[in-house]
This record gives C-alpha cells, sequence and structure tokens, in this order.
C-alpha cells in the first residue's frame, strides 16, 4: 500500500461521528477503531448506538481478544492472557492453516510478521524474531516455534 494511502489509516478513532452516522442511516453500522479490549468494545457500543464492532489491529497476534470481548459484554470480567502452550499451538495452527491457503513458501514469509505479534511482551522477544526471520526452510520454521514458547 502507498504511503500516502496508509494515512487514512492513522489517527484516533472519533465515536461521535459514528453516532451520527448511525443516527442517518438506516441499515446496520459497524463500529471500527481503536477497540484494544472488553472496556474500549463496550464504549463503542453504548457512545455511538452501532450494531456490530469490527476489530483490526489488536487482534494481530491475539485472536484471542474476540471470546474474551464478548466474555467482558456478557458479564464484566476480564480472560486471562493464554499461557505459551496456548500460544505455541495458536502459532502452529495458523502457520498450518496459512500454508494449506497459500502454500509453504508464502507461509513461512508471512508468518515471520504474525510470530513477532504473537511473541510481544515475551521476555527474549526481540532475539526469537530475528532467529525466525533467518529461517527459510518449512519444516526448521514448525521446530523453532516448538521450541521459543
Ligand atoms: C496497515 C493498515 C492498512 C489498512 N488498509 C485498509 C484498507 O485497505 N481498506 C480499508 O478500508 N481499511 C484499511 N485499514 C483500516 C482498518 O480497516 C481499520 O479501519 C483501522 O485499522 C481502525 O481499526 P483498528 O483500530 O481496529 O485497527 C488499514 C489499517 C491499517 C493499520
Amino acid at each position: 500500500m502507498a504511503e500516502q494511502e496508509m494515512n487514512f489509516f492513522h489517527g484516533d478513532v472519533d465515536l461521535d461521528i459514528i453516532k451520527k452516522v448511525k443516527e442517518a442511516v438506516s441499515i446496520p453500522v459497524i463500529g471500527n477503531g481503536n477497540i484494544v479490549d472488553g472496556k474500549s468494545a463496550k464504549e463503542m457500543f453504548e457512545k455511538t448506538g452501532c450494531d456490530a464492532i469490527m476489530i483490526g489491529r489488536a487482534s494481530n497476534g491475539n485472536p484471542w481478544i474476540f471470546n474474551n470481548i464478548i466474555k467482558y459484554l456478557e458479564d464484566g470480567t476480564e480472560i486471562l492472557k493464554p499461557d505459551n502452550e496456548e500460544i505455541k499451538k495458536t502459532i502452529l495452527r495458523h502457520l498450518e492453516m496459512l500454508s494449506d491457503f497459500e502454500g509453504k513458501e508464502v507461509a513461512l514469509l508471512e508468518m515471520r510478521k504474525h510470530i513477532a505479534w504473537y511473541t510481544k511482551g515475551m521476555p527474549g522477544a526481540s532475539a526469537i524474531r530475528n532467529e525466525i526471520n533467518q529461517i527459510t526452510d518449512y519444516d526448521k520454521l514448525v521446530n523453532k516455534i516448538k521450541e521459543i514458547c
């Protein structure tokens, strides 16, 4: 995507504009922008009156966010972060599904950014990222993922 285009997607969400859109149209409105957890999801619903929400960046490396938000909206509780074993299983499943979809070579390259997101905040995350980025063989990548978490 060109840099100029990317700039359209910067900045904070304006809930008031979404509210005005919701009031002006008779079709369902999906609220999106800066939703990162249950609290911000609830705020989007309450302040805009939107019919549904969409989550972009906060789901990178965090597919658990969807269930977590549903739970928060249901009863106000926050689910704990998944442990390393769960993260590892999810990365391996993600890699396998991506590989079925796009082939092993493309999946290997695409998974580099996803693994960086999944491992963000883990001890040694930057070293892990460096190692992963050197790997050009699919099976080696699988073995490395099994080692890291
Ligand atoms: C890197 C990047 C690329 C995006 N590309 C598009 C795009 O091609 N078309 C589009 O409608 N929105 C695009 N968006 C906007 C997202 O769909 C979304 O509206 C925005 O990221 C705000 O939601 P979020 O805070 O949940 O990420 C892009 C956002 C980012 C960060």
